[in-house]
């Protein structure tokens, strides 16, 4: 799927960012030109940015509880 129309960036190639270690708007508009240009697809970038982060979280902290017990 098309995220951002401008610049022809893919879910897909915003999740590969994240996977790779990328963790900010910033990183991503530097990896991918993603949101460089109109802007209209900023909020849907940063959901797959918020949603990434939580999903590390997440496994920060089953790894903190299972070190735990
Ligand atoms: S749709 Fe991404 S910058 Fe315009």
């Amino acid at each position: 799927m098309i995220v951002c129309i401008c610049n022809n960036v893919k879910d897909r190639q915003i999740k590969a960012a994240l996977a790779s270690g990328v963790d900010s708007m910033d990183g991503l508009k530097a990896a991918l030109d993603v949101a460089t240009c109109c802007g209209c697809c900023e909020p849907m970038v940063n959901d797959f940015l918020e949603e990434h982060q939580a999903m590390s979280v997440d496994s920060e902290l089953a790894d903190q509880l299972a070190y735990a017990v």
